[in-house]
């Protein structure tokens, strides 16, 4: 692996797509399995303004990150969660199903052709890019019988500029990001575009995102545009409950586990209500993206609400610590979360 790293300013690295070396591309058509693919220099594409996933979105991605770490290897955090996730992903949206031994060899060919992109330990990560889309020509609405499967790669910082500072969150139920029975829980373009409208109206009017309620059940929090929210109320950690329209986070399950085995939390994946998080003792998102970031404010179309005093939370705190220390290898990892790829 080429471990000389690129000329990068990696102090300043922002959340944007920078180039890199080389990107996997591969190829099914429906009724098969995924076999094909390799590595190709990174850049442009070409699609026919006919192909499915540009007119009827049929396409998903995933969302992983890979490390240098404290132990000077390069790790993956849970691959196989990302894999599994996509395999249902691909079967929700009728996509020639995925398989974890195509997805990780795809992956850990990319990650490794370009590992001198990623950051230096403790400078920042590798986001990975895994996408997946119809590609062959429709009119009528079809699922597309060609498929293309692709991952690319960029060195990342951090996902929110405000750092060091809480999230201030905008709760309205004027939009909903998905429904009960539809694609929520499958990381499908759409649940996306869905979300471009109100995180930009959120953004225009001060905060930092948006936080979705339950279509159905407009008292109960769903989840973030690309997050999962928890709430901590005395020493009882509530996330919503899966059930269709909430993303199934890999940080999600990893937050859980590292609050009921490792700081003796309660937890409770349930439905939770707004009146319960906005007077809560904590509150905080989670995600490969933002990883663990505290909420310190929550504003409704009616009032701003402060949780708790306002800063990052004890329990929030000490949660990312111990996750950035397992992706990192600073600690022992106790439930064999962390792939080496070297
Ligand atoms: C809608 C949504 N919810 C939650 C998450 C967090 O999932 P994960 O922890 O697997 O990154 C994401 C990830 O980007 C997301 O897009």
């Amino acid at each position: 692996m080429k471990q000389n790293k690129q000329k990068i300013d990696w102090d300043n690295l922002g959340f944007n797509p920078l180039p890199t070396r080389s990107m996997w591309k591969g190829e099914c058509v429906s009724g098969d399995d995924w076999i094909n693919g390799k590595l190709i220099p990174y850049g442009e594409i070409s699609l026919s303004p006919a192909a499915c996933v540009l007119n009827y979105g049929q396409g998903i991605f995933e969302g992983m990150k890979a490390y240098h770490t404290a132990k000077d290897r390069i790790v993956l955090f849970r691959p196989d969660k990302n894999s599994a996730r996509m395999e249902k992903s691909t079967e929700r949206m009728c996509i020639p199903k995925m398989n974890e031994k195509y997805f990780m060899n795809a992956v850990s060919a990319t990650v490794k052709d370009n590992a001198d992109f990623i950051p230096p330990f403790g400078k920042g990560s590798m986001y990975i890019r895994p996408i997946c889309f119809g590609v062959s020509k429709a009119i009528a609405v079809q699922a597309a019988t060609e498929y293309v499967f692709m991952v690319f790669t960029s060195p990342v910082g951090p996902y929110f500029k405000v750092g060091a500072k809480p999230l201030h969150l905008y709760l309205t139920d004027k939009y909903h990001r998905a429904a009960p029975k539809g694609i929520g829980n499958a990381k499908a373009i759409g649940n996306y575009s869905a979300s471009l409208y109100p995180g930009s109206e959120a953004k225009s009017k001060g905060f930092n995102d948006m936080i979705y309620v339950h279509a159905k059940n407009e008292k109960i929090i769903e989840e973030m545009g690309a997050a999962n929210l928890f709430v901590l109320c005395g020493d009882e950690l509530l996330t919503p409950k899966l059930g269709g329209s909430i993303l199934d986070g890999v940080t999600r399950d990893s937050v859980i586990t590292i609050a009921r085995d490792l700081l003796n939390l309660t937890v409770r994946e349930t439905d939770v209500e707004i009146n319960t998080m906005l007077s809560a003792d904590e509150v905080f998102c989670c995600g490969t993206a933002v990883t663990v970031t505290g909420v310190g404010r929550i504003s409704t179309d009616k009032k701003e609400h402060v949780i708790g005093d306002g800063n990052f939370g004890e329990k929030t705190l000490q949660i990312k610590k111990k996750l950035l220390q397992i992706q990192k290898e600073e600690i022992d990892d106790p439930f064999e979360w962390i792939h080496p790829l070297s």
